[in-house]
């Protein structure tokens, strides 16, 4: 798993909508383990199993970056949402540069499966939530530049289309890579 890497827009992996997990399996528990190092090691406070390239319902986080406040969630599931909501600016590892003042619940209450597999309810409010709210979006494909203002769209616009054309290098690179060489037959 150390060879994870975070997935930046517009790969299409951060599009699909991911797959329920079917057990928490020492497999999943490596996993998360590895998203919680890669998301500590970019500074982020969520991390979801997409943006490496893994379709299946798993997200990190850990709001505060104390070590008690980090968590594994498994199929999470958004039980109630607060009729408050509140927006704040938002950016996310796979767009970087990218911001955006988002409207999020303030508060959720959530279910999902913990590393040992066990169902737990909890309710989040504020920072939490509102990263809670952040990673199922990448569940479900859906990316900040969904959620952001016309304006705020615009201003990313630039920054989307380097993003477009580095995805575009890497990928050409890639392919060239895999095509067996005169020298390599020989
Ligand atoms: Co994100």
């Amino acid at each position: 798993m150390s060879d994870l890497e975070i997935v930046k827009y517009p790969d299409p992996v951060l599009r699909r909508v991911a797959k329920p997990i079917a057990a928490v399996t020492d497999e999943v528990r490596a996993l998360a383990s590895a998203m919680i190092a890669l998301m500590y090691k970019d500074k982020g406070v969520g991390l979801a199993a997409p943006q490496v390239s893994q379709s299946v319902r798993l997200f990190v986080m850990n709001p505060t970056g104390e070590p008690q406040d980090e968590r594994i969630f498994v199929n999470p599931q958004i039980l109630e949402k607060s009729k408050a909501k509140a927006k704040s600016n938002e950016g996310c590892l796979s767009l970087p540069d990218v911001n955006g003042k988002i409207e999020r619940h303030l508060k959720i209450r959530l279910s999902a499966l913990d590393a040992d597999g066990r169902e737990i309810e909890l309710d989040l409010e504020e920072f939490p939530a509102r990263v809670a709210q952040h990673e199922i979006d990448h569940l479900d494909g859906v990316l900040i530049i969904d959620r952001m203002s016309l304006a705020e769209k615009t201003i990313a616009d630039r920054k989307l289309k380097d993003l477009i054309r580095e995805y575009q290098q890497r990928e050409a690179a890639a392919q060239a890579a895999k095509k067996p060489t005169r020298a390599a037959k020989a």
